[in-house]
């Protein structure tokens, strides 16, 4: 299997360091994984990425940060044959908004209409429960390493 890359968009930096929570934790399992910002990959390497992971959080009132809102436009407008991807999602959010994770929603639906096949369940952490997102990031992502 080629370098998973984990694909991370962010406001505030919360899931940049998720990402990195999730690309060790695949390493460790032995699963050759490398972080990349969303804003810093051409969505033409798609359908060739074999197995991705998506990561973003949700801002504004269920809105897309601005460093994921390229890249799902660009897979709107490009409508690439994803039928050859897999990929795993997991969103950051807090459910004190009604678009509790609106983004991640967005993502994965889009992904999944484009042919690519989910693995696992979306990841979701909540800013309200208190939990760290590392401890939600790693146990979501040791489930995910074995079901690749
Ligand atoms: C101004 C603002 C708006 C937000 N809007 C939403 C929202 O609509 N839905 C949601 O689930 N979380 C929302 N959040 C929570 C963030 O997604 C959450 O804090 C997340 O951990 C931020 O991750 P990031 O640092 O990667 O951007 C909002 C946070 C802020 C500060």
């Amino acid at each position: 299997m080629s370098t998973i890359k984990v694909l991370f968009g962010t406001e505030s930096g919360n899931a940049e360091l998720v990402a990195d929570d999730i690309a060790d934790t695949f390493n460790d399992a032995g699963v050759k994984a490398e972080t990349v910002a969303m804003e810093d990959f051409d969505v033409a390497d798609l359908p060739g990425a074999g197995t991705i992971v998506v990561i973003t959080s949700t801002y504004g009132e269920g809105e897309l940060p601005a460093t994921t809102a390229p890249f799902q436009q660009a897979l709107v407008e490009g409508r690439p044959d994803l039928s050859d991807l897999r990929f795993a999602a997991f969103g950051l959010g807090d459910s004190s908004y009604e678009t509790y994770n609106n983004a991640i929603t967005i993502l994965a639906a889009t992904l999944d209409e484009l042919g690519a096949r989910q693995v696992g369940e979306t990841g979701r952490h909540d800013a309200v429960s208190g939990e760290p997102f590392t401890d939600v990031a790693v146990t979501w992502a040791e489930n995910i390493a074995e079901a690749l």
